[in-house]
């Protein structure tokens, strides 16, 4: 089962009557970091400590940005450094550029610092700003050192949950946690990621990938969208995001007439499915939602299992039934004590990609990052196991 599934196999595990063996569970090694979710925005976080005074950063964990950034507002620490501009470190951070600060000098605001770029997707805005290395530390007592990030005062930003002093970027670039963890204590460059509903704690597994997840039962490829989804790159840049290759998809094992083309990446590099945790629910072009949404009325219908009106941002709901059961965990959410909506949106006739998987759908999933083979191993839901993504 292991060999290359064609089918988007842990969010379509609800549709296909799959036998479902036990997940492994990780040991201990490697660099351990906490998720949360915050229930406001449905952000979902993680905790670390940065520098010498050991600052407790909550960062929001995306998949698709570059690195780590956060505010300094209360930062201070005296193994902080920012990387000079036209240096060899700059050149490979993929920084461009000077910045400079008038202000007295402290962690965010110096001179002649090589720039990054960090991305708020939440106001779709890029912040120009230093990048500087530090010490991170992890609840389990391991120590980053020189860790590449960018932090600055931020009094403009917003979108993003109350706690949340910004982002943990985890694409597949030079200066993302993983691949520093992987390159300072040469362990392969893997991650696992196993995220919590509301009032769970998960977890984040980087570089004790070792035997981390080799007993996960599904795997497919991940493969590289030729055109950067980032919102600047320079000509040739692929996407640093993680892209997978859905084929089909099926709704109770009948699988939807859909033009291959928007599951494969055009000249511009549309198309195509990816994995984010920054959208809440799984988002899919309109000429895959209808018809989707039309095989799961007609299948509920079949069950003599009533819509009822939609709920926004869902189109399609449901009276609450035991029945549902077969449907697994991921694909409805409960709007109310009575109505259970479909929890996937309609992104429209034009998304830049075809397929957006959600948040919602990897809960309590433990997915693995394999960036040595180019893979990602899934659990598929641990409920089915009597698990939870707070139990591993
Ligand atoms: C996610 O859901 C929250 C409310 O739970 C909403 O405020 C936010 O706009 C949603 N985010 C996205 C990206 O859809
Ligand atoms: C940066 O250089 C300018 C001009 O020399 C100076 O006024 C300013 O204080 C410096 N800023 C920092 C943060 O060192």
């Amino acid at each position: 089962m292991a060999s290359s599934l064609h089918s988007l196999y842990f969010f379509l595990a609800i549709f296909i009557c799959s036998s479902v063996h036990a997940a492994n569970v990780p040991p201990s090694n490697g660099l351990v970091l906490p998720v949360k979710k915050d229930a406001k925005t449905s952000q979902y976080y993680t905790t670390l400590e940065m520098g010498s005074n050991r600052v407790t950063i909550n960062a929001v964990i995306d998949l698709g940005s570059q690195f780590l950034w956060f505010s300094c507002d209360s930062y201070t620490s005296s193994t902080y450094n920012p990387i000079p501009c036209e240096s060899q470190k700059c050149e490979k951070v993929k920084g461009f550029g000077c910045i400079g600060c008038s202000q007295a000098p402290r962690p965010g605001c110096t001179n002649d610092t090589c720039i990054a770029s960090p991305y708020s997707p939440f106001e779709n805005l890029l912040y120009p700003e230093g990048i500087a290395e530090d010490t991170l530390y992890s609840k389990n007592n391991m120590k980053v050192f020189e860790l590449p990030f960018s932090c600055f005062h931020s009094e403009h930003l917003t979108g993003f949950a109350i706690i949340a002093t910004r982002m943990l970027g985890l694409a597949r670039t030079e200066i993302s946690l993983h691949k520093q963890v992987a390159d300072k204590f040469k362990l392969p460059d893997k991650f696992a990621l196993c995220i919590p509903p509301d009032k769970g704690v998960g977890k984040i597994f980087i570089g004790g990938g070792k035997d981390t997840t080799t007993k996960l039962p599904l795997s497919t490829p991940l493969i590289i969208n030729p055109v950067s989804t980032y919102p600047i790159y320079s000509e040739g840049d692929p996407s640093d995001e993680y892209f997978i290759d859905v084929q089909s998809i099926r709704v109770e094992g009948t699988p939807l007439a859909i033009k291959t083309s928007y599951l494969t990446f055009d000249k511009e590099g549309v198309g195509g499915t990816k994995i984010s945790t920054i959208n809440n629910f799984t988002v899919l072009h309109s000429s895959i939602y209808k018809p989707f949404t039309r095989a799961f009325v007609k299948a509920a219908s079949n069950m003599k299992i009533k819509s009822v009106a939609a709920v926004a941002p869902f189109r399609e709901c449901f009276r609450k039934d035991v029945y549902w059961r077969i449907y697994g965990e991921n694909s409805l959410v409960k709007v109310n004590n009575n109505v259970l909506c479909l929890a996937f949106v309609d992104g429209g006739k034009k998304p830049r990609t075809s397929i957006v998987i959600g948040g919602y759908q990897l809960e309590d999933n433990l997915l693995e990052f394999d960036l040595v083979s180019s893979k990602i191993s899934f659990s598929s839901s641990l409920l089915r196991q009597s698990s939870s993504c707070s139990r591993v």
